[in-house]
């Protein structure tokens, strides 16, 4: 489900957000795998700073593989554990239960100080409006049993799901909104399909789309849509895939938002090929996004 983000709804999710870190030991903080830092709450350094946070690269499954291992390179470059997981099949779920408990070993330690032995700890999905939350967290209770119950010192009835032998997983995820204060990070998170059409039009978002794929995957349009003049940009490519979909209106003029609909649903489905949306280099340093990426 896409949410329009009003400062109000904003600042009630952060204090969702930090009521629920409150129960918990670790974060797993969810990215698209296809646009990781697009896809990333810009807060969440600041409300997770005190939790151990291990990053899952969602819908892998989608991405492409040289553009998976680059944000991994990234992310391990930057001292964060990171891994790809696809919630459609379960590849690489399997490995968030050893991670997580390697980055929760100092908390074992500083526990076993304490006299406390438990190695039990409780974890929380967090990450923006379709990022594949609910799926990664189906996927975790089909793997186990689901427990039910008040824990001490939580006023609401908080079920927990159990992961392996030392995990429970919060059975309700965390919701942050997506940065839309850069535009280029707007259409990626559209084309994408992680915001609303309404948000941003369709036939904007799909010329960003078909510029995008026309620059690094190019025989993905060739192929898909049996194009043979790869030299065109932007509403030219547009007008030919129409051509070849049939998307004609009265008059023979091409029906534009048509054309968008089934661009925007190849590329979101995966039926075009596995996109990666952005990739490490397409960012400053400062956080910001190339011009030209
Ligand atoms: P959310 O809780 O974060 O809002 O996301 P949710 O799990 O509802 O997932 C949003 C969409 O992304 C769903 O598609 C879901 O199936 C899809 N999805 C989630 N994880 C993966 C993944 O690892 N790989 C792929 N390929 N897709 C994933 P939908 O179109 O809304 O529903 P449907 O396709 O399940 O009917």
């Amino acid at each position: 489900m896409s949410i329009q983000w009003f400062p109000g709804h904003m600042a009630k999710a952060r204090r969702q957000v930090e009521e629920k870190l409150k129960l918990v030991d670790i974060v797993f903080e969810l990215l698209d795998a296809r646009l990781p830092l697009s896809s990333r709450n810009p807060m969440i350094d600041d409300l997770v700073k005190h939790k151990p946070r291990l990053l899952l690269l969602t819908k892998c499954d989608l991405a492409d593989e040289r553009g998976n291992k680059a944000w991994l390179d990234f992310f391990h470059s930057q001292g964060m554990s990171a891994l790809p997981v696809d919630a459609k099949t379960g590849k690489g779920v399997g490995q968030i239960q050893p991670a997580s408990e390697k980055l929760l070993q100092p908390l074992f330690a500083t526990r076993e100080k304490k006299g406390i032995r438990s190695r039990q700890v409780r974890a929380m999905v967090l990450g923006i409006p379709n990022v594949g939350k609910s799926s990664l967290i189906n996927r975790l209770a089909k793997r186990t049993a689901a427990v039910t119950g008040d824990r001490p010192g939580v006023t609401k009835a908080q079920q927990w799901i159990r992961i392996g032998k030392t995990m429970e997983l919060l059975d309700t995820p965390g919701i942050l909104w997506p940065k839309f204060d850069d535009s280029e990070v707007g259409l990626r998170l559209a084309a994408s399909g992680a915001i609303k059409e309404e948000i941003l039009p369709l036939e904007e978002v799909a010329l960003y789309a078909v510029n995008y794929l026309s620059d690094r995957y190019p025989q993905f349009l060739a192929e898909r849509y049996k194009l043979k003049d790869l030299s065109l940009s932007g509403v030219g490519l547009l007008t030919e895939i129409g051509k070849k979909r049939g998307c004609l209106q009265k008059g023979g003029e091409i029906n534009f938002e048509k054309v968008a609909e089934i661009l925007l649903n190849d590329l979101r489905s995966g039926r075009i090929g596995k996109v990666t949306m952005e990739m490490p280099g397409d960012w400053h340093s400062d956080g910001g996004v190339e011009a030209d990426g």
